[in-house]
């Protein structure tokens, strides 16, 4: 079996930082037909481990999640998007897994670490925080995931999953499935910057371009990005690495939108060696990638219609897929339970085990 499970925290709006380095593998693999079973997780029990005083921020954007995924192109009758907190079954996994992680391997976790760096936490970690890459372990061998597709940030929590997995078949028997990582292929999609050059798109930082953002929101953004700082005028020669305009570009664009957009270069990389030399001005840099965007967000806007105006079908499909999500957690935590031999009231084995023991 081949079976994916991924999933977005909703504690915003999903930018398109969000699309290239995760959404858009993931559509991708769906539409591939190679996967027997595929499960996309709201994480709004994940994304309260460090929101807990702002529940009402989680509630409205896990139908912003589900409606950014659907407009991406993500299929409700091919895969499952369902909301994690509802999958109660995840829960007494995290419960049994936590029994395996030492603090000091969690502290070890470098995702964990920035984040609590990120958020001030140093102080004081709240435990469910601290614990949720014991909780994503949950998430991902509840499915029976063989393939995680993620962005690279998430690779610690793979590999922290990846041990528990071992750590619980050592343990208990042969039971749990091992997955693994499947990152971005282009490089410059696995960690797209702001838009004001910084390292990660953050809505506080306000330095995101949102999926669902109109033309003209897009436009400005653009043109509003950071190039190169020291090409000043059009003749200086420009400097491309770390240049964010270009960024994008290798994030997004293909020779067909240069041969659709931008026809006097080759490719790219044309592009690129005239702006290195002098004589390319960031303006006309600048419209080609609002050419690129909007070539890739036009199709987005119109599914994204087309579900906005299905509100009720949307909440139902989460619905039942949330339903479908928890049978299929179920059967896992009840394989866990009997290799952990805590299945006691399955069958008759418990009472008759303790006859012979009395001799009876
Ligand atoms: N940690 C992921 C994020 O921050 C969301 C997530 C929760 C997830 N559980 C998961 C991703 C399981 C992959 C698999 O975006």
């Amino acid at each position: 079996m081949s079976i994916i499970l991924t999933g977005d925290r909703p504690t915003g709006k999903l930018h398109i930082g969000h699309y290239v380095g995760a959404l858009k593998r993931r559509v991708e693999l769906q539409n591939s037909g190679e996967f027997d079973e595929i499960y996309i997780m709201i994480a709004d029990a994940q994304a309260l481990t460090d929101n807990a005083e702002d529940p009402a921020k989680i509630r409205d954007n896990v139908l912003e999640v589900a409606l950014d995924n659907l407009s991406v192109g993500l299929d409700p009758d091919q895969s499952v998007l369902f909301v994690q907190s509802g999958v109660y079954p995840l829960t007494e996994l995290c419960f049994y897994y936590m029994n395996l992680v030492t603090v000091a391997r969690l502290q070890r976790n470098p995702t964990v670490k920035s984040e609590i760096k990120m958020r001030g936490f140093e102080a004081s970690i709240p435990v469910g925080f601290f614990n949720y890459p014991i909780s994503q372990a949950a998430d991902i061998t509840a499915f029976d995931a063989t393939v995680v597709p993620v962005g690279e940030d998430q690779l610690p929590m793979l590999e922290q999953c990846r041990e528990i997995v071992h750590k619980f078949n050592e343990t208990y028997g042969e039971t749990l499935v091992m997955p693994k990582a499947l990152l971005p292929e282009n490089e410059a999609a696995q960690r797209l910057p702001g838009t004001d050059g910084k390292a990660k798109m953050s809505k506080s930082l306000n330095n995101c371009i949102y999926i669902s953002d109109d033309s003209k929101t897009v436009q400005q953004k653009v043109m509003s990005m950071f190039t190169d700082p020291d090409h000043l005028r059009v003749e200086d020669p420009g400097k491309v690495e770390g240049n964010t305009v270009f960024t994008y570009l290798d994030a997004f664009s293909t020779t067909a939108h240069v041969e659709a957009y931008w026809p006097e270069y080759e490719n790219l990389e044309a592009i690129k060696a005239h702006y290195r030399r002098g004589g390319l001005g960031d303006v006309k840099v600048k419209r080609f990638l609002i050419n690129v965007l909007e070539e890739t967000l036009e199709p987005f806007r119109q599914k994204r219609a087309y579900w906005e105006a299905r509100l009720p079908e949307v909440t139902e499909r989460l619905h039942e897929a949330t339903k479908i999500a928890t049978e299929k957690a179920e059967a896992t935590v009840e394989r866990v339970r009997k290799a952990m031999r805590i299945d006691y009231f399955a069958d008759n084995s418990f009472l008759e085990e303790a006859l012979r023991r009395y001799g009876k």
